[in-house]
């Protein structure tokens, strides 16, 4: 499905029925790494999926996105979707966009998901690190990221060639002015920390035990500043934590959902 929202078209993922539950992927990837999520909750709940702008399916963007931007784009096409208050579940920047959007809309949020994910804006070399490869993608394409980021998505001692190929697959497409849009936006994200405490939703950390790109102790550290948040860390599994150990997560998942409000 597609939607025309803030100026850009938004490809996305609607299926099923019941209390809305949206997906929010990472980067540079797409909706597709929720499939095993979609799956197993469309016959329990509304399961909204949407591709980023610039990135998946949908047509490239340039300069910066900023996480609010993104926030705006869920937001709109939330409201075009006539769905009340979701559930919102982000995976690393889409974490960092589920933060920007409790910020803005929390009259729209009745839970939280924070999936290897992190409260804190980049440090000063972070950033620097994250304009240095911009350029390197627009020289050399999106390859540089896809390339760095390929081995880094899954637990270092997973062997298994047919899910890292479907890694690569899943980023690959992205578009070089695209990736370098949310290198930008991420760069110059603002410090969430301080707005966790005033987070009044049901809210669930997870994340995976073998994170490199996002260490655990970030999770450990949102859910202890998080009211009543609960943590949740799937073992043998990296960054691409709800893909890499879809069993696992699945069931973590939906043993907090009988604990939020339908
Ligand atoms: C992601 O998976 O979304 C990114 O690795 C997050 C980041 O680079 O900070």
């Amino acid at each position: 499905m597609q939607a025309s929202v803030n100026g850009v078209q938004i490809k996305y993922t609607d299926e099923g029925k019941g209390t809305p539950i949206v997906f929010v992927h990472g980067f540079p990837l797409s909706r597709r790494t929720w499939q095993k999520q979609i799956e197993a909750l469309k016959s329990t709940h509304r399961v909204i999926a949407p591709d980023l702008r610039g990135l998946g399916e949908n047509e490239g963007v340039s300069g910066s996105t900023t996480m609010d931007q993104f926030a705006d784009d869920i937001h709109a096409l939330l409201q075009q979707l006539k769905t009340g208050p979701v559930i919102l579940v982000g995976h690393s920047m889409g974490g960092y966009i589920a933060l920007a959007f409790a910020r803005k809309y929390p009259a729209m949020l009745r839970g939280l998901v924070l999936v290897a994910t992190q409260s804190g804006a980049d440090s000063p070399e972070a950033a620097a690190g994250r304009r240095t490869t911009a350029g390197k993608v627009k020289e050399e394409g999106s390859k540089v990221v896809v390339d760095a980021m390929t081995p880094k998505m899954l637990a270092a001692n997973n062997q298994d060639k047919k899910m890292a190929d479907l890694v690569r697959a899943f980023m690959a497409p992205s578009k070089p002015d695209s990736v370098i849009s949310a290198l930008l936006g991420m760069a110059e994200r603002p410090d969430s920390t301080s707005m966790l405490a005033s987070i009044a939703v049901p809210t669930l950390v997870i994340t995976g035990a073998d994170d490199i790109v996002i260490p655990p102790a970030e999770s450990e550290k949102m859910a202890a500043a998080i009211p009543g948040a609960n943590l949740k860390v799937i073992p043998s599994a990296g960054h691409l934590v709800a893909f890499e150990q879809p069993a696992e997560f699945n069931k973590a998942l939906q043993e907090w959902l009988k604990t939020v409000k339908a």
